[in-house]
């Protein structure tokens, strides 16, 4: 499913910080999720290979919507549990670190999950964050880049103290929103009851394992390319964004586990290049074994209205405190995903 020699440069790549985890107790909220199913791997990997001491996992999901491929339990050390953090019981621990990963992170789900999209990253968040605290446990949120809105151009490449521009009315709001109301319930977590937390901001990140049915661009583009169909760019193709290819941003998240600074933030991506839609198109068509052509098409109705412009990171904060650094350049990402997107797909029919 996923790339071993991925998984093995994270390992390589994380080094000796990784005995933190040795013994520890993970609770993985979202962990059926693309980056979910990342760290599971990753942890069960550290369980055979590298960890003086195995740790832990328990796994939640609701499994609503994304990803519906089953989570292989690739070992003993990893149990999951079907469940939704918003309103079922949840494990009780002990736990040494609960990642809040959960959310509906595709443009596609979140117009049609408006509700549970907003409810899963406040109310969920403030469940999580109870649970952390009474168990006393670390907290790793996944806010994201869009808390930043449609920024000011002056604001791009954009810093961790930016606030924003963002609608409280509008089909983005529940997502853009709801992850806002997120991070604040960490600050006041933090702030108020001493928890050890730390928010991550993922810049789009891609790589194996993105589901077809997932409808972000990376998978759409490409499972236009195995359909042999036109990549569709939406609007005059001109918004730009920057991908992290899946291997840079696991180590982020996880060295942000490890050494974040209590109640920061850190943006995690890949500051270059910031690129158009129209350019990711023709990257897409220089990289690709198969043919590709791609056409301006207007926004499907499926896709909610009002995207940002512009999107680019500052990694500096993240580069100083937690030693991360980028390394995979957007050529080789885009090759590594697609091949493995090729096979995948195909079999997917
Ligand atoms: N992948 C990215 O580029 C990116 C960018 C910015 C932010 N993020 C954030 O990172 C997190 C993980 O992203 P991803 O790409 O793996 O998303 P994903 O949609 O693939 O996975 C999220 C998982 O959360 C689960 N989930 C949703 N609501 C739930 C609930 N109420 N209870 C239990 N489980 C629930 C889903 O079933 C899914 O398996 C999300 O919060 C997302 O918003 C990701």
């Amino acid at each position: 499913m996923l790339l071993d020699t991925d998984i093995d440069e994270v390992l390589a790549r994380l080094g000796t910080a990784a005995q933190g985890f040795s013994g520890a107790r993970v609770l993985l909220a979202g962990g059926g999720g693309f980056l979910g199913r990342y760290f599971i791997e990753i942890f069960h990997r550290l369980n055979t290979d590298v960890l003086e001491k195995p740790c832990r996992i328990a796994v939640l999901d609701n499994f609503k919507v994304g990803s519906k491929v089953d989570v292989s339990v690739p070992g003993p050390d990893i149990e999951i549990h079907s469940a939704d953090i918003t309103a079922d019981p949840l494990p009780e621990g002990p736990f040494d670190w609960i990642i809040h990963a959960a959310g509906i992170a595709s443009p596609y789900y979140y117009r049609a999950y408006p509700l549970e999209t907003l409810e899963v990253a406040t109310a969920g968040t403030k469940r999580l964050l109870e649970l952390a605290n009474s168990r006393r446990a670390r907290f790793l949120y996944f806010s994201s880049s869009e808390i930043y809105g449609d920024p000011d151009p002056a604001h791009v490449p954009t810093l961790e103290s930016y606030r924003g521009n963002v609608a409280t009315l509008g089909p983005r709001a529940c997502y853009d929103e709801g992850k806002r109301v997120g991070e604040t319930y960490c600050h006041i977590f933090h702030g108020y009851h001493g928890v050890h937390t730390n928010i991550v901001r993922p810049f789009n990140v891609f790589g194996p394992g993105m589901q077809q049915q997932d409808y972000r661009v990376m998978p759409n583009f490409a499972s236009q390319i195995v359909n042999g169909a036109p990549l569709r760019v939406y609007g005059d193709g001109g918004q730009t964004r920057t991908f992290c290819y899946i291997v840079d941003a696991m180590v982020g998240f996880l060295l942000a586990a490890l050494r974040g600074v209590p109640g920061e933030a850190y943006n995690i991506g890949n500051p270059r290049p910031e690129i158009s839609m129209g350019e990711l198109a023709a990257r897409f068509q220089a990289v690709s074994p198969l043919p590709v052509s791609y056409q301006l098409t207007e926004y499907p109705d499926s896709y909610p209205a009002d995207e940002p412009m512009r999107r680019c990171p500052n990694i500096e904060k993240a580069e100083r405190q937690l030693d991360f650094s980028p390394s995979v350049d957007l050529d080789d990402g885009l090759k590594r995903f697609l091949t493995w997107a090729i096979d995948a797909y195909r079999r997917d029919g």
